[in-house]
């Protein structure tokens, strides 16, 4: 029988574990044999997955303490978590002067600000067993920023920040940061992006036919958690580009030559907002 990754992880903590990428990570785990602790704002949301493996956690992140509390409480059943995956996260697609900041501050919070208080939480006792990954699902919108979702490529641009000081920060330790980027992948997400500006200008339909037409052509979640399963058996930090060919190897590569005007120029017209 090929070994499995429970010989390196026992535990693992995963928030948003109830669809998409969250819900491929778990079932990856879950598959290879790892006691899996997964979050979702409802419990219900989680019924498919449970079972002598896996147990439901409710956690919201855009209730810092009410997020600790529950990251802790199953910290402390699982005797320890050997791996642990922020993935939870959702969209906000809106020009950025044309709502209220708090909708921008709300995700800023809930996916950066609150997803780093739980690294903050779940490093230390890693750190001190001297071993453990630690996975921030970042996205390619980190170099690639995507049209009228400012705050999403604020905080994503913002965790892998926060992946690379800790990549450096912890290279003694024994404890792994990955880095993840996925690409634009086929899950809820599309659906679940918020859209608070009731009118959508011209610019703005056209930038959410490709982003739609980029999400629902995707690869399917599976295909994300086999580079995922790929990474963590490599037992070294890194950041992991993950997606279609022409998104994941293809668009960082040519950004390595071109300028950042190019590169604008190229994404305006990904997108068809010229
Ligand atoms: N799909 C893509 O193409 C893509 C590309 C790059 C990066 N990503 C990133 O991958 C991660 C997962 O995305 P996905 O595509 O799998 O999205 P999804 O299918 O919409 O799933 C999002 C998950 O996050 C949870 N969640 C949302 N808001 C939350 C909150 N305030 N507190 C706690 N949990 C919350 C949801 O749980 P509930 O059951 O409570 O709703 C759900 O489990 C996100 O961080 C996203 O930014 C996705």
């Amino acid at each position: 029988m090929a070994k499995q990754l429970a010989t390196l992880y026992r535990t693992a903590f995963v928030t948003g574990a109830s669809t998409g990428l969250g819900r491929a990570f778990a079932d990856m785990l879950l598959a290879e044999g790892v006691r899996v602790w997964g979050t979702a704002r409802a419990a219900e949301r989680l019924a498919p997955l449970v079972g002598e493996r896996f147990t439901p956690v409710v956690l919201d992140l855009k209730d810092r303490e009410g997020a600790l509390a529950a990251f802790r409480a199953a910290e402390r059943a699982a005797e320890g978590f050997d791996l642990v995956i922020n993935n939870a996260g959702y969209g906000a697609f809106a020009e950025f002067t044309a709502v209220d900041f708090g909708v921008w501050e709300e995700q800023l919070r809930v996916m950066l600000v609150n997803t780093a208080a739980l690294a903050h939480a779940a490093l230390p006792p890693m750190i001190a067993r001297g071993r453990g990954a630690l996975v921030n699902i970042s996205s390619l919108a980190a170099e690639f920023p995507l049209p009228f979702q400012s705050a999403y490529n604020i905080a994503k641009a913002g965790l892998s920040a926060l992946n690379e000081s800790l990549m450096l920060e912890l290279a003694p330790t024994g404890v792994v940061v990955l880095d993840v980027r996925p690409g634009d992948y086929r899950t809820d997400f599309e659906g679940s992006v918020r859209r608070p500006q009731s009118e959508f200008t011209p610019r703005m339909e056209r930038a959410w036919r490709a982003f739609e037409a980029l999400m629902s052509s995707g690869p399917g979640p599976a295909h994300a958690a086999a580079s995922l399963r790929r990474a963590l058996w490599r037992r070294r930090s890194g950041t992991v580009r993950t997606g279609r060919f022409s998104q994941a190897v293809l668009a960082p590569f040519l950004a390595r030559f071109g300028s950042l005007a190019l590169k604008r120029r190229l994404q305006a017209r990904y997108f068809n907002v010229r």
